[in-house]
């Protein structure tokens, strides 16, 4: 093993913490890498005007994968509003940069396992073990957006309906995406033997974008006739998640819909404390915690750091070093279910650093025996 470079991302907010805490977990499972710090996040939008530096894009190009922390997004006016000065004037606009990393880097794969700890006082059922592939690179998040309606739209015959005076946030949605993100997710039912896929959308109104998105969904779906294949609108599915959630195993859906969906999903299985992520593309990776940057938590070494920790356990897994990511899965099991060292949202009072340790103790014990 070793000659790993991965581009480390702490971000801010909770981000730096929450990072330190996975990077001891990583150290202590004897997962042997370079990491290179990458500057992103609030400050540098203030500073430099770009949240995601070029240089920082640049070390993503040049490493094997990245993990990112968390950073803070704020509305569009005051984004502008805490900019240098030299920037002010420059019609600047805030895009969150992991939208931006997943688009640039084309990780068209939001992969987000949600899965109960036994002994995790926060589950809602026991057993639930579900798995969100939402779309990554297009739909709702492609950044085509007017604040107010531009003229030329105004006058093509079939924008009418649209008052002068609205916003407009533009969807997309390809063929050629939908496809390849289905196909991710019954490649993974296969590979994982999971029984069966379930396709979310809502194409009984959003009948051209869903409408697209479904008939990809369909057209893959025989090409794995061992997998069971069915369908949801994302309004019911959200009902029939909370009414039956064993009922469900993969779940592929188109982004926006995904990042709602998985939300709740982590909040069946433990809260943000355990929603983590992987952003994955043909050849390079971006791991993160789901939650945000939390920033009225931050610099407090209070938050949960597990969803941090879970994803660095993903990131050594797609680097294929299987056996390094089970301990760490092992690890983390084995606290939440002796549950003597929990953060607040647990109902504990340890501090993410304790928790940390405590992996990583679980870790050095798990190897002393064997
Ligand atoms: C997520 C987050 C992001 C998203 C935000 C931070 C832009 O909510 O990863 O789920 O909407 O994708
Ligand atoms: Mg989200």
């Amino acid at each position: 093993m070793s000659g790993y470079r991965i581009a480390w991302l702490p971000g801010d907010g909770i981000g730096p913490e929450v990072s330190d805490a996975a990077r001891l977990v990583l150290d202590a499972a004897g997962f042997q890498a370079d990491y290179v710090h990458g500057d992103i996040g609030w400050e540098f939008w203030c500073s430099e005007g770009d949240a995601l530096p070029p240089r920082t894009l640049d070390l993503l190009r040049h490493t094997d994968c990245a993990f990112f922390g968390a950073i803070t997004s704020k509305p569009a006016g005051e984004a502008v509003r805490e900019l240098a000065p030299e920037f002010q004037s420059q019609g600047l606009s805030y895009r969150s940069p992991i939208v931006r990393m997943r688009q640039l880097l084309d990780l068209y794969i939001c992969l987000r396992p949600c899965r109960t700890f036994p002994g995790n006082p926060l589950n809602y059922r026991e057993n639930i073990d579900l798995v969100i592939f939402r779309e990554n690179t297009e739909g709702m998040y492609i950044g085509v957006e007017f604040p107010e309606v531009p003229e030329q739209l105004l006058a093509i015959p079939a924008m009418k309906p649209i008052p002068p005076d609205a916003a407009i946030s533009i969807r997309s949605v390809t063929r050629q995406a939908s496809r390849r993100i289905v196909e991710a997710a019954f490649q993974f039912a296969v590979k994982n033997g999971r029984r069966k896929v379930t396709a979310v959308h809502k194409a009984n109104v959003l009948r051209a974008t869903c409408g697209v998105f479904l008939e990809a969904a369909r057209e893959v779906a025989p090409l794995y006739p061992k997998i069971q294949f069915d369908t949801a609108n994302v309004d019911a599915m959200c009902m029939w998640l909370l009414k039956d959630p064993l009922n469900y195993d993969v779940i592929v859906t188109t982004n926006l819909f995904g990042d709602i969906l998985s939300d709740l999903c982590s909040q069946l299985t433990g809260g943000m404390g355990f929603g983590y992520s992987g952003n994955i593309g043909e050849k390079y990776a971006v791991f993160e915690p789901t939650h945000g940057s939390a920033p009225k938590y931050a610099g407090q070494n209070k938050v949960n750091p597990l969803a941090a920790i879970l994803a660095a356990k993903m990131m050594v897994e797609w680097l294929g070093e299987r056996d390094i990511a089970r301990n760490i899965e092992r690890a983390v099991a084995a606290v939440v279910e002796r549950g003597a060292v929990r953060t607040y949202d647990l109902g504990g009072s340890a501090s993410t650093m304790d928790v940390a340790q405590s992996v990583a103790e679980s870790l050095r014990f798990a190897h002393a025996m064997r």
